[in-house]
């Protein structure tokens, strides 16, 4: 079911304005009211994912209509629209309930961001309850954690490959799964009570691979003192699973693809042919289709292990899995380390969501242990990540030192806050000019400069420069 959400504002032009925005972004569908009143009655009529309701309003407010909302739903998602002015009330409604506010006027960008992390939250709760019970179900299996549509159509496609023969070359960049893949293949075939073996053809030197693959014979070379099995022989009547395949020297490629195709080899020394009964998966992060045209790989080999394809996303194809990523492996390592972290605040969220992986899913895996250890309290922190420039926040870790000041400092730190952040995004809309800007924010051009000044922001650095 496509998401639901209720937009409350007495202007009509913010609800034109918010619905305008969702249908042309989004596949959620938005339904908008300016009575507060009434937009109660369709709440308890109709479910809805969230609430997105303006402060100030003549009949009800925004903080009554969240009490409210929250007495008939106690789990519902409530985001505030707030002018400058309100702004302090905005901070009390989230100590009600409320999961966020933003200022008006706001970027598209802000409240689309909002809206994503609040379903891809909802939908990681969801996404929870049948992943335990799919795990209970099969234990042993190493949890392959997405629920975006591409990875969907990947646990669809490992579903169908699994029970078949069919040799499976496993695509895609580094950190991205092909190991949890190529397991996850075994597992589900009608192999996966049998072994699942890996080699690993970089890390193997190119002068015992094969004899670590088809085993030797006693006398074979210097060091055989005796028989022994080889790799092949370990995986009989399991998987086989070839990673690193790129980097196959070409000797080894010849002797695979014998393998591949007769089902036979000869251990390193012996003359005796075997066979072997295996299910072959492969995985590369080369460019096998490059390196065949330069001759590193051959390409009936490649065929041979390129029946079905499965090609892995990146993170950045499948952002919206970060929170559910998130939290499996916070999960994994707080208990790994005996420690009792349970959450990760919004603001840790919005950074692990809005940073890039050039290392994917292994990269995030290695920022939340490292956040894990830093962690000292119940609830992890952008600070315990640890990220670069890049993943900073855009908004620094407020809610968790508003917390701990007096009302009026709190205040006092919000405004500022809010007056750095606004006045620079207003800077950057209108490429320095502060008249312009000052025209946007409906204030005058005087005020913006003391504002300016207070802030110790300069025009300069947000001017085009000519090229
Ligand atoms: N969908 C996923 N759910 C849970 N953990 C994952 C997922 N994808 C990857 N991981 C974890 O990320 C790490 C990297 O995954 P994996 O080793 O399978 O990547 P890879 O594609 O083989 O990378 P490389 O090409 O560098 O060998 C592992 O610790 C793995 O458990
Ligand atoms: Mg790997």
């Amino acid at each position: 079911m496509p998401g639901r959400i209720l937009i409350i504002d007495d202007e009509k032009d913010m609800l034109v304005l918010l619905k305008r925005i969702i249908t042309e972004e989004t596949d959620y569908e938005a339904v908008t009211e300016s009575d507060p009143h009434r937009a109660l009655e369709l709440f308890k009529a109709n479910p809805f994912n969230m609430v997105i309701t303006d402060l100030k309003m003549p009949k009800m407010d925004g903080m009554q209509l969240l009490e409210k909302a929250k007495e008939v739903d106690p789990n519902v998602t409530v985001v505030i629209l707030t002018a400058f002015a309100t702004i302090e009330n905005a901070v009390e409604a989230i100590q009600k309930g409320a999961y966020d506010y933003i200022t008006k006027p706001f970027r598209r960008e802000r409240i689309l961001l909002t809206i994503s992390k609040v379903m891809a939250w909802q939908e990681m709760v969801r996404e929870n309850l049948s992943l335990r019970q799919a795990l209970a179900q099969k234990e042993s299996t190493p949890p392959l954690i997405g629920s975006t549509s591409v990875m969907k159509e990947l646990f669809e496609r490992i579903k169908q490959v699994a029970p078949t023969m069919a040799t499976v070359l496993l695509t895609g960049a580094s950190g991205t799964g092909k190991e949890l893949v190529a397991r996850a293949v075994h597992q589900h075939s009608l192999r996966g009570s049998k072994k699942f073996i890996t080699i690993n053809c970089t890390a193997i030197p190119e002068q015992v691979i094969e004899s670590e693959l088809f085993g030797h014979v006693k006398g074979a070379f210097t060091g055989a003192w005796k028989d022994k099995k080889g790799l092949v022989e370990e995986a009989h009547e399991g998987t086989l699973f070839l990673d690193e395949i790129g980097d196959l020297n070409p000797n080894m490629q010849t002797k695979l693809l014998r393998l591949l195709q007769e089902g036979e080899y000869k251990p390193v020394g012996s003359l005796i042919t075997k066979k072997a009964d295996i299910r072959f998966v492969a995985a590369t992060n080369h460019n096998l289709k490059a390196d065949i045209s330069e001759k590193r790989f051959r390409e009936d080999l490649y065929y041979r292990l390129n029946v079905v394809n499965i090609d892995l996303p990146t993170l950045k194809e499948r952002k919206q899995d970060i929170p559910i990523l998130a939290y499996h492996f916070l999960k994994k390592y707080a208990q790994v380390n005996g420690r009792g972290i349970h959450e990760i605040s919004p603001e840790a969220m919005q950074a692990l969501m809005g940073r890039e992986y050039p290392g994917n899913v292994r990269e995030l895996e290695n920022i939340m242990e490292r956040g894990v250890i830093f962690c000292n309290t119940d609830t992890l922190k952008v600070k315990d990540l640890h990220l670069d420039r890049e993943g900073a926040t855009f908004f620094p870790e407020v809610s968790e030192d508003v917390a701990r000041l007096s009302f009026k400092e709190a205040k006092d730190k919000m405004i500022s806050l809010f007056h750095n952040q606004y006045i620079m995004a207003l800077l950057r809309e209108s490429g320095g000019n502060i008249s312009k800007a000052a025209e946007i924010a409906g204030i005058q051009r005087q005020y913006l400069h003391r504002l300016m000044k207070e802030a110790g922001i300069e025009a300069d650095q947000f001017k085009q420069k000519a090229e």
